[in-house]
């Protein structure tokens, strides 16, 4: 009992040797198509969107009853950067390390062995696939405001529709209980008991871009590479313009709720800078990884920080903080110094973000899964490649899947603190990864190297940390569901992932024994 014990924990920590991981993805059958340009593109795309164009109205002015860091949001960007600052760093060094699909799964594999690498993929799953609940919500959002522009020429079934068919159901009920009407005479209930709502907008624009991605890669960088430019257009169009808006005295109070508000603020807006590691994810298709990675998450993260200050320094100093509305904070603050064309522009802009986030997290999602499929952790005839794209065309429609129906049972709220959550483990892992393995291979090339080691990593586990647990306490229903999933991952990799593997190995054996 004891031997067999100590085997099954052998076998959880076992670490996958670097060299393999490389020598393995050499024989990738995924296209090398990406430079610097694309990779830079790809990570602002993943980073600006929601975040920058929703949730910087909940972050300065509190939300419901929240509390608001008022015009110090701009500190408090630079807070939530300074935190990503360190694990950007972390994962610069083991992209150009070992540049091979799967991100921070694969960095964990080579330091913690195969059980905490399937917990990080799993984890992952929550910052990808369910942070696209969130987005695809935030799309409906934006795509409901956009066509409100034009209801003097659209009939109005399609302006107005039934809140039930742009909505999922928690949504849909909240907004029966704000307006005071009987949800029953509004959404169709299922056996009169479980409420229906169907987010249309969301799944169309899922399953549109799955074709995209289908396609191939370079095919869906390109159209990221549109809907990034015309998203930093309209970004900077506002910092521009609103600049000549901008009154100093509503800068005054600065920090109206001190240290707090500041802190509150960092934590909320810290969704807005998810999606730099994303980058990571496409190593397999980068031309050259070693040199290009950590350019293109270091640059991403600089270059969206400066957008991000500058917006927020603008949209607090145009709009009193108290009045920034939440829905629609920068086109509403257009609207309120007379701008209603630039408004306009605007949702046309969130639309463009928004849309590229979806992509490049779709693409992400099943980059992470091929990975998972290629280590047995789930069925390998998922990972089968499209014979003409070349592209993972089942994972691809299973990322899909997985986005439409979370997008019917998932609001904005739940799955943006999932997604926090997850992002925030898999930063700390990763930290912590840059530690074990400089310890275990001190010789290892590094193309890129995190400085001042220990103390950077130390600050990333302590910063990402520290935000964590101060949410988790606060947020409720949304850390149940957190413990549910991991839960959740331990399990299957007990019934099935740990199974595989074995059996996986044993069927290795066997053939090296053949061979001899
Ligand atoms: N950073 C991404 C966004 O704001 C997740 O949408």
């Amino acid at each position: 009992m004891a031997n067999k014990l100590k085997d099954i924990f052998k076998n959880m920590l076992s670490v996958k040797n670097a060299d393999d991981l490389i020598s393995a993805s050499k024989h990738s059958e995924l296209k090398k198509t990406l430079n610097v340009f694309d990779l830079i593109i790809l990570g602002i795309g993943a980073v600006v969107g929601t975040g920058i164009f929703t949730i910087v109205g909940i972050a300065a002015q509190g939300g419901n009853g929240g509390i608001a860091a008022g015009p110090a949001l701009s500190i408090s960007m630079i807070i939530a950067a300074l935190s990503c600052i360190f694990s950007a760093l972390c994962y610069s060094e083991f992209a150009s390390m070992i540049p091979v699909a799967g991100s921070a799964y694969t960095y964990t594999y080579a330091t913690m062995g195969e059980f905490m690498a399937w917990m990080v993929g799993w984890i992952l799953m929550l910052e990808y696939a369910i942070g696209n609940i969130t987005v695809a919500s935030a799309w409906t959002g934006y795509f409901m405001q956009f066509l409100k522009g034009f209801d003097h020429v659209l009939p109005g079934w399609l302006v107005n529709p039934p809140i039930w068919l742009v909505n999922d159901y928690r949504t849909a009920l909240a907004i029966c209980d704000k307006t005071g009407v009987n949800p029953h005479d509004t959404i169709p209930y299922l056996f009169d008991t479980i409420p229906v709502a169907i987010n249309v907008p969301a799944i169309f624009i899922v399953l549109l871009l799955t074709l995209l991605l289908v396609k191939g890669v370079k095919e869906s960088t390109k159209v990221a590479t549109v809907m990034v430019f015309i998203n930093l257009f309209i970004i900077m169009s506002f910092i521009l313009v609103g600049c000549f808006y901008v009154k100093p005295e509503n800068w005054v109070p600065f920090a109206p709720n001190g240290f707090e508000g500041i802190f509150m603020g960092a934590f909320i807006i810290f969704f807005a800078y998810i999606g730099f590691d994303a980058i990571s994810t496409a190593a397999e298709e980068t031309k050259n990884p070693q040199r290009d990675l950590p350019i293109g998450i270091l640059g991403t993260l600089l270059i969206c920080t400066i957008l991000y200050v500058a917006t927020a320094l603008v949209l607090t100093g145009m709009v009193n903080y108290q009045t920034i509305d939440v829905q629609a904070p920068i086109a509403s603050a257009m609207r309120f110094v007379g701008q209603n064309k630039i408004a306009g522009c605007i949702s046309i802009g969130a639309l463009a973000g928004l849309t590229s986030v979806l992509l490049v997290y779709q693409l992400g999602t099943t980059r992470i899964l091929y990975a998972i499929c290629r280590d047995r952790f789930l069925p390998k005839g998922l990972r089968r490649i499209h014979r003409h794209n070349r592209t993972p065309y089942i994972l691809t429609w299973l990322s899909a899947i997985v986005v439409i129906l979370g997008s019917l049972v998932m609001d904005l709220k739940i799955s943006a603190e999932l997604c926090n959550f997850g992002t925030f483990l898999s930063f700390i892992i990763v930290c912590a990864a840059v530690l074990i393995l400089r310890k275990t291979e001190p010789d290892r090339p590094r193309a890129f190297k995190v400085p001042f080691v220990p103390l950077f990593p130390i600050l990333g586990i302590l910063t990402s940390g520290g935000l964590m647990l101060y949410s988790f306490k606060e947020l409720k229903t949304s850390s149940a569901w957190f413990v549910a999933w991991l839960v959740g991952g331990v399990l299957i990799y007990v019934f099935y992932g740990y199974k595989q593997k074995r059996l996986e190995e044993k069927r290795k054996n066997f053939y090296k024994n053949i061979d001899k």
